[in-house]
């Protein structure tokens, strides 16, 4: 990853961690964090450090961790109002519930507690708790009090905890505890729109073992999902098959089959019970062609060779671009050569207002993209960059173009 979200935002982050069992998953969203360019300095209570070590979170964050208010290595010696100052959000993930209360009191009586009480920046909480402790009312009013604060609350999510009990109270994962982190600061430019989006290959069943497939693994389509979620907008994915799980804050919904797939997206398109699609982006790797015939038992062994017949799919892209009141309709072209010119000639034919051209070898399955948009105005090739970053880019140009 050679420029990440965090970066092209310019994120700064203190995350402070307080002392729970959840102290232990601090360590992966930093590892996360950190690799999603953003700056981390790690602040610690005294009893985070009974949970993990400040050596560990300081190997990761590659900076020393700050435990206490007597620290004389900042260079005015005034760590609780230096730290922060410097920062765009304080993270507290753990929270405890020992630290909501805190937090709700204005107490200062740590170093954590002050940077907070002292910030100039958003306060972003995770809390972390057995289900009791989150039940009772003591905590319920406190996290309400934080709301009403401004303060915003990330989670807590249900599920199996350490104690053993199963509710209310777990820490959120640590890969949506930064999509929120992200998504709180990225710009709604697309807030209001609803954007459809295939992402994944698409499977066509030979018989009820073997199938038809290609190599794209849905990370253009599920980062551009994600990207235009972040963006304001209200995003439905249908998707293929894929590995990713499905992301967080998306309506998303499978189709394996070319055919399933458009059934989806015609279905879509224009729902009867809610708004249309402004924007339509098809990303998947849509089969050309499928078997006529599926079998419906395994196909034995007993030929020296065998002939499949294959049928010409609907073309989901053409189809959508052709109808009345049609959504602004964004293409992608993958080619292994003269990519600029079939994308070129595809976009020409299907009539789209922008196609995204990627060369198979750049893009296929890899965690980084190169690409080229080309529109009415011409070409605007993209640098290498991640699949995160190359779908924010793809967003912003059809936010330009929508807005022209
Ligand atoms: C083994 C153990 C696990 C704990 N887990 C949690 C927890 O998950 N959430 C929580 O709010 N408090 C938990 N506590 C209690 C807090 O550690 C305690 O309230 C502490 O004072 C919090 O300090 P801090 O908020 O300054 O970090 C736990 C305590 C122990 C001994």
């Amino acid at each position: 990853m050679n420029k990440q979200i965090g970066k092209k935002l310019g994120l700064r982050l203190v995350l402070g961690i307080t002392g729970g069992v959840a102290a232990y998953k601090a360590a992966e969203l930093l590892r996360l964090l950190v690799k999603a360019g953003i700056d981390v300095q790690v602040v610690m209570t005294k009893s985070a450090c009974q949970f993990i070590t400040p050596l560990t979170m300081q190997a990761l964050s590659g900076k020393p961790v700050f435990t206490s208010m007597w620290d004389a290595s900042i260079a005015n010696g005034m760590p609780h109002i230096e730290l922060s100052r410097r920062a765009d959000a304080i993270l507290i993930a753990p929270a405890s519930a020992d630290f909501i209360a805190k937090l709700v009191y204005g107490r200062a009586d740590d170093l954590l507690s002050t940077l907070c009480l002292a910030r100039d920046c958003a306060l972003l909480v995770a809390p972390a708790m057995n289900k009791q402790m989150w039940e009772n009312p003591a905590t319920q009013r406190n996290v309400l009090q934080l709301k009403a604060d401004g303060i915003n609350i990330f989670g807590p999510g249900s599920g199996e905890q350490a104690c053993g009990e199963v509710g209310l109270g777990r820490m959120l994962e640590a890969a949506d505890l930064l999509s929120l982190v992200t998504t709180h600061f990225t710009p709604k430019l697309l807030a209001g729109k609803h954007v459809l989006i295939t992402a994944g290959a698409t499977l066509e069943m030979i018989d009820p073992v073997r199938a038809i497939t290609n190599l794209s693994s849905g990370k253009m389509g599920f980062s551009l999902a994600e990207a235009a979620r972040d963006m304001g907008a209200t995003v439905t994915l249908i998707r293929g098959a894929s590995a990713l799980p499905n992301p967080s804050g998306i309506n998303t919904i499978e189709a394996l089959s070319a055919d399933a797939m458009y059934q989806l997206v015609m279905q879509n398109i224009a729902p009867k019970n809610s708004a249309a699609q402004d924007i339509f982006i098809s990303v998947a790797a849509v089969a050309d062609y499928s078997p006529k015939l599926i079998h419906d038992h395994k196909i034995k062994k007993n030929e020296q060779t065998i002939t499949l017949e294959l049928k010409q799919n609907k073309d989901i892209l053409s189809e959508v671009v052709t109808l009345p009141n049609a959504p602004f309709c964004v293409g992608f072209a993958a080619e292994s050569e003269h990519l600029i010119q079939h994308a070129e000639q595809k976009r020409l034919r299907k009539k789209l207002p922008l196609i995204v051209a990627n060369l198979v070898v750049d893009g296929m399955g890899g965690d980084e993209n190169l690409v080229t948009l080309i529109d009415d105005l011409g070409r605007h090739p993209l640098p290498k960059a991640d699949k995160k970053i190359i779908a924010h880019e793809i967003l912003h140009h059809v936010y330009r173009l929508i807005s022209r």
